[in-house]
């Protein structure tokens, strides 16, 4: 199952980019579906019909759906949420603010995503369209998994079992709730499935699609969002400039804004080098329904399958080198003095900035030791692993 995900800076046209993916994938004869985890109902919109949050079909092979992320939430999260607030009562806080407290700002997208994980195992579709939510926020959220990854292996079952011995003496002697084993299985099958989720994502069925419309704010954001998904290890494979000026018969004004835009898109090439740059021009009224949408979408890509894996590689590699092993990190715009590069365990901690990603190092090289780390010029972080055991042989 292919998954092409859209995202970008609000109003620039990303539910209408990925409608019309779709749409077009559709009359391709693929099995589509496109989704939003946003709570504004933009499918709807795009399509000019009531869209539910089952698949609803729109069009041959065309199905939308709009997750009811507060749903998925609730399910998710309630078990948990019911200790902690539990907990934070025993402290006498005020029931309104404890609620305020146990809800994670954009979980509610995250967990949304989680349909991705359903529609992977139901083999019911050959590609899932999704509309992402602003920037890259939702996406940096799915590195949570990662996170918490070192968490869940040693401090989490400690905990579970020192939990499991002193809860009667404890609660009796606190009258704090000690968490019941569902809490714990709640925390730990929802660690899982996001990593599921994330796996997806990261994996070579998926790339990441930036919309932006030629702007030099927009194009500002879409460079950070380009280099938070690169460290996150997802693939951008394409970038869509929308609502270009068309330059045939300008009147003064429009004249302006067309080498305006040029501008602009002379750095959106320069900035995304390597990444195919599609462009969608400025059309005379809004772009609703299958048929608009599909229209759109085949000036867009122009002759080019919008489905067809990427051949853009991804930001992550492992490759044999002379003096052992070396990571590479694709970190686009990055300088040296923007990294800071750590080393704990079987992790690789990377910084970037406020954004940090735990990275786990792949099995062989978890036994290796880091002997050194660089970021050169075109922004790729290369660390280097040696065998100490051959070393020492040698
Ligand atoms: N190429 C285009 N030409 C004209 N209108 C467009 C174009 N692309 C998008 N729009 C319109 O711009 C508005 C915002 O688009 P939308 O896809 O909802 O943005 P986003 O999902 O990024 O917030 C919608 O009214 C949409 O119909
Ligand atoms: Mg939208």
């Amino acid at each position: 199952m292919r998954i092409l995900l859209f995202t970008g800076k609000g109003g620039v046209g990303k539910s209408t980019v990925a409608s019309g993916t779709a749409a077009l994938a559709a009359a391709a004869g693929h099995r589509t579906l496109v989704l939003s985890t946003d709570a504004a109902h933009s499918l709807a919109d795009a399509f000019g019909t009531p869209v539910g949050p089952e698949p609803t079909l729109v069009a041959d092979n065309l199905f939308v759906q709009q997750v009811d992320a507060q749903l998925r939430f609730e399910q998710s999260w309630a078990e948990i949420q019911g200790y902690l607030l539990s907990v934070l009562d025993t402290t006498g806080m005020d029931p309104v603010a404890a609620e305020e407290l146990t809800v994670i700002p954009g979980a509610e997208e995250v967990l949304a995503l989680l349909e991705l994980r359903l529609h992977a195992l139901s083999d019911d579709w050959d590609l899932v369209v999704v509309d992402c939510a602003p920037t890259a926020e939702t996406l940096r959220l799915l590195a949570l998994p990662e996170a918490l990854g070192w968490y869940m292996q040693r401090v989490f079952p400690v905990q579970q079992r020192v939990v499991k011995a002193l809860r009667p003496v404890l609660s009796r002697a606190a009258g704090v709730p000690m968490p019941g084993g569902g809490v714990f299985e709640a925390v730990e099958r929802l660690h899982a499935e996001l990593d599921e989720v994330r796996a997806l994502l990261t994996g070579p069925d998926s790339s990441v699609r930036i919309v932006l419309t030629p702007e030099a704010v927009v194009l500002a954001e879409a460079r950070r969002a380009y280099t938070t998904l690169s460290l996150f290890g997802y693939r951008v494979d394409g970038v869509v400039a929308n609502r270009v000026f068309p330059a045939e018969d300008a009147d003064d004004w429009r004249a302006g804004w067309v080498l305006a835009q040029d501008e602009v898109l002379a750095q959106v090439e320069e900035s995304f080098t390597g990444v195919p740059l599609w462009r969608s021009v400025y059309q005379p009224a809004e772009p609703v329904g299958v048929e608009a949408l599909a229209d759109l979408a085949r000036d867009l890509y122009a002759g080019l399958d919008p489905v067809a894996t990427s051949r853009v590689p991804g930001p992550f590699e492992v490759v044999s080198v002379r003096s052992g092993v070396e990571l590479r990190l694709r970190l686009p715009f990055v300088t040296r003095d923007q990294v800071d590069l750590a080393r704990s365990g079987d992790e690789l901690v990377v910084t970037v900035g406020s954004h940090r990603r735990l990275l786990t190092l792949p099995a062989g090289l978890a036994r290796l030791r880091v002997a050194g780390a660089k970021v050169d010029d075109d922004g790729v972080l290369r660390v280097s692993f040696k065998d100490e055991s051959a070393e020492r042989v040698g």
